[in-house]
């Protein structure tokens, strides 16, 4: 899958390179060996006074009522292509420091630093991750009992990704383009805001 491989302007690591958000899955399982180190790599992610404010529901296709119940947390537009993901996860963010009681301000910050670990440690292993900011926090919070100062955040579809081609044709549409960013120039300043950094006027070396 080439066409997905992202374009750089400077080098970056394949891993980083080569990974994209799939909306079409294969009818493989993925192992548990695996996602025990998916979760291993987002548990040793970077936090807010190492806070680790992550928390995670998974459900495996293979368990469907369990499958349904997760799957029901999504926006309809997410169900629609996560049903085929043989994994689903729900990111649970604890949003008060649990000594103090305050609020953590890096909370979210830090459960997206856990899924970038996970995505990571994912792509090495030939897996891919989809994200998704469209799910019901509330039902979530109903049907697992998310107690209070924890919210569910995002979810995630796990698996491998499949051939566009053997897609509905929306599905290939979305993973079949090629994926697009913005320069560096548009998001790297120096001096004063909006004037992009030198940094980002070179390209190469
Ligand atoms: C926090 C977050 C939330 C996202 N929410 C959704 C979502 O609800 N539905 C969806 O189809 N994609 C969602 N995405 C996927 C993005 O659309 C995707 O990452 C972006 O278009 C870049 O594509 P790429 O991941 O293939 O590089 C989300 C991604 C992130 C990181």
């Amino acid at each position: 899958m080439k066409i997905k491989n992202a374009t750089t302007d400077h080098p970056i690591q394949k891993f980083l390179s080569e990974r994209w958000s799939p909306c079409g899955f294969e009818d493989r399982p993925v192992s548990n060996l695996d996602l025990r180190s998916l979760f291993e790599a987002a548990r040793w992610a970077a936090s807010s006074y190492n806070e680790q404010p992550w928390n995670y529901l998974v459900a495996a296709r293979d368990n469907p009522a369990e499958f349904e119940r997760l799957l029901s947390c999504l926006v309809e537009a997410n169900q629609a292509w996560a049903r085929t993901a043989p994994v689903l996860v729900l990111g649970v963010v604890s949003l008060q420091f649990q000594k103090t009681k305050k609020d953590n301000r890096a909370a979210v910050h830090d459960l997206g630093l856990a899924a970038g670990n996970l995505s990571v440690e994912a792509t090495v292993r030939g897996l891919s991750v989809h994200q998704m900011i469209g799910i019901f926090p509330g039902k979530a919070r109903e049907i697992y009992q998310i107690p209070e100062h924890f919210e569910a955040w995002t979810a995630m579809a796990i698996g491998y990704k499949a051939d566009p081609a053997t897609l509905p044709d929306a599905l290939k549409k979305r993973d079949l383009t090629p994926r697009q960013r913005k320069p560096l120039s548009e998001f790297v300043f120096e001096g004063h805001w909006g004037q992009p950094s030198t940094l980002a006027l070179n390209k190469g070396s």
